[in-house]
């Protein structure tokens, strides 16, 4: 196939992949996403950093000749940066150590034994593992290495290209889109933002604390004012690095906004008229509500929302003595993502419609705050909410907006 390099600096070019078919990453949905992919041409050597997915190399090693032609220089890749060793980034190695089989491999400590696990074939390949601070030479281009243990995986790590001020970031500060641009500024700021906000909440909240801490090491490091781009192994690049960096440290430092996320299921609509007169309450106090109706919506985008929430308005039927199977499946993914690291305790209101017995709120109740959460309100009532139930419902809503907005 034929595909085009684009050149982002002198001798520095992206060759990534755009995989425009993906719906579903490991449970995060989304449309379509990039593998990026850098090739750095130095006096002596030439580096590729990170590769794609095993099975769309293709595309990767059209857009590398592509990037060898404008050079005007023969293939042949001396080095490879391997920032990570999750497929995505990974899965195309072998093909590269078979086609040059003279080529320096630099990884991170961590990454040796991770990249022998995944790619047997590679079990006697040399490997050169690297450490904060260690640099490697092209010849007047230089990479520094800064190890990013848990962003987001144990094996990650950053390279800084000296000469161009490039931070090569693998997935920190990515974005899962697929789109015709590369750049930041060549699409919406809302919808950029947007899908990295979507990005940080499902594969970076755990690490909220080394999130921070790498920013303060970076400052320590002197490289913050040398960044002139950020270049992250997904979504577009950001050539206003600070715009993604104070996101980040908002983000990682549990800031909120005046907002609240609903998510509720229902079994014949009591549960739901109960959110809907919630809501009705939130927003009568100026709050932004955010609704999830988890007969349909996806995790993916619940939790999105609720990263930059003060609270989250849980609701569910009570079924056989719990709550519906739906909810369950979101506690599991609040559990893994423990926004409390973030050092912002969320607050939870759980309510719900029940037949006889009950028992959903109760559950909820415990299962929420073993995740974390501050549980404020619980409301359930029998069968179908009456008018004065649906006032209750939005004085509940109003009252706690009132006092999330002086938080
Ligand atoms: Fe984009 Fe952790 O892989």
């Amino acid at each position: 196939m034929k595909a085009d390099a684009l050149k982002i600096s002198d001798g520095v070019y992206w060759v990534g992949v755009l995989d425009w078919d993906l719906r579903d990453y490991h449970g995060y949905t989304l449309d379509g996403t990039t593998y990026n992919c850098y090739l750095v041409f130095g006096e002596k050597k030439t580096a590729l950093i990170d590769n794609t997915y095993p099975g769309s190399s293709a595309q990767l090693w059209a857009r590398i000749y592509d990037a060898f032609e404008q050079e005007g220089k023969e293939p042949k890749i001396d080095v490879i940066i391997q920032n990570h060793i999750e497929k995505d980034h990974s899965g195309c190695l072998t093909e590269f150590t078979k086609k040059f089989p003279e080529l320096e491999l630099y990884c991170s400590i961590k990454a040796v034994s991770g990249l022998k696990n995944h790619l047997p074939a590679l079990a006697d390949f040399k490997m050169n593992p690297v450490k904060t601070g260690e640099t490697v030479e092209l010849g007047g281009k230089t990479f520094t290495f800064l190890e990013a243990p848990m962003l987001h995986w144990p094996d990650s790590m950053f390279t800084f290209l000296e000469q161009d001020g490039i931070l090569f970031s693998n997935d920190a500060f990515g974005q899962h889109i697929c789109s015709s641009y590369r750049y930041d500024y060549e699409i919406s700021e809302d919808i950029l933002i947007q899908h990295a906000q979507k990005f940080y909440a499902n594969l970076i909240t755990p690490s909220s604390p080394l999130v921070l801490r790498k920013l303060t090491e970076v400052v320590e490091l002197g490289l913050f004012e040398k960044i002139n781009l950020i270049a992250p192994s997904h979504g577009q690049l950001w050539t206003d690095p600070l715009k993604i960096i104070a996101k980040y440290q908002e983000w990682g430092s549990g800031e909120c906004k005046n907002k609240v996320t609903f998510l509720y299921d229902t079994m014949h609509y009591s549960t739901q008229s109960m959110a809907h007169a919630m809501i009705e309450g939130v927003i009568s106090e100026g709050m932004e509500a955010k609704a999830y109706f988890l007969h349909t919506d996806d995790r993916s985008d619940v939790v999105t929302d609720v990263l930059d929430s003060k609270a989250i308005f849980v609701g569910s039927p009570t079924m056989m003595n719990n709550p519906y199977p739906s909810l369950g499946d979101l506690i599991y993914y609040f559990n893994a993502l423990s926004f409390k690291k973030t050092g912002y305790q969320k607050k939870a209101v759980v309510f719900g419609s029940k037949g006889w017995g009950g028992g959903a709120t109760k559950k909820l109740t415990s299962d929420l705050e073993g995740a974390g959460f501050d549980v404020v309100e619980q409301y359930d009532l029998t069968y179908i909410p009456t008018d004065e139930d649906m006032e209750k419902c939005y004085n509940i809503g109003k009252e706690i907006a009132k006092q999330l907005k002086d938080e």
